[in-house]
């Protein structure tokens, strides 16, 4: 009898599982994925704050290619994502990997997780992202996420040929030759070294919203940057 009961018991359990993991909606789950888009892209090989999840379903914790700001727990964390390693990340990603670097507290609700897995299940096989979109679970803009639009050639008056500080201000000339002051406070300096940043040996400014009176100054690298710019009250 007592036998009896703990099979019936082990086989409730079983099915109970099953059906937690079973019982996930891709389609509510691409609503959840909303919260990881602010970090992490669909497309192969586009890596934002996080790495991409392209290809994700099946590969090794922490071995996106090209990505190189893994933690030391999710480098060495030794598994294979997949449903129930997926379900105890997206609960708790600091209890699995205490020296993550995803600042991301989790999702408490398990039907959530569970929907959210049943999207990464397709979301996250390689190509996976066409995928979604193709069934239309996500806009395309999901893809990309929060990288930013490609620079393409800028115009003129777009393309920064110098910068010079003093006292408060920025002093910066671009390449309709016009000279114009900025707050220093409302200009942020950026290095974009990925190929949709600026040509090689250009920087650029752009409006960054925020009222009309904040920019950015996108360097392709370090060294144009330390080219471009000088500390001088000189007018040009
Ligand atoms: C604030 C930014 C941020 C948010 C939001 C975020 N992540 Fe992450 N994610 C990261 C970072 C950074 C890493 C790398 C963590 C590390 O190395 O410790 C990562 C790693 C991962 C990994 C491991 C990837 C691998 O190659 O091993 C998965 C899976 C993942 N995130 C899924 C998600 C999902 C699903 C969501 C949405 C519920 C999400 N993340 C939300 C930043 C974020």
């Amino acid at each position: 009898m007592s036998r009896i009961v703990f099979c019936l018991a082990a086989l409730a359990g079983l099915s109970v599982s099953s059906a937690a993991l079973a019982d996930g909606n891709a389609g509510r789950g691409a609503q959840v994925y909303r919260a990881c888009v602010a970090c992490h892209a669909l497309e192969p090989g586009l890596h934002l704050s996080g790495p991409s999840l392209d290809g994700l379903m099946g590969r090794m914790a922490g071995e996106a290619v090209g990505f190189v700001r893994y933690s030391t727990g999710l480098k060495d964390a030794g598994f294979s994502w997949n449903a129930a390693a997926l379900d105890g990340w997206l609960k708790d990603p600091a209890s699995m990997i205490p020296d993550t670097y995803m600042t991301f507290r989790g999702i408490e609700d398990p039907q959530a997780r569970a929907d959210l897995v049943a999207f990464l299940e397709i979301a996250g096989q390689p190509g996976g992202g066409k995928k979604v979109v193709d069934e239309g679970l996500i806009p395309a803009g999901w893809l990309r996420a929060g990288a930013p639009e490609p620079i393409g050639e800028p115009s003129p008056e777009m393309r920064v040929t110098a910068v010079r500080h003093c006292g408060d201000s920025y002093f910066i000339t671009t390449g309709d030759g016009r000279e114009t002051p900025y707050w220093e406070k409302n200009i942020r300096l950026k290095i974009d070294s990925v190929e949709t940043g600026p040509p090689a040996g250009t920087a650029v400014i752009l409006g960054a919203g925020m009222g009309g009176d904040r920019f950015s100054v996108i360097f392709p690298s370090l060294a144009a940057l330390k080219n471009l710019i000088a500390e001088s009250c000189e007018a040009r």
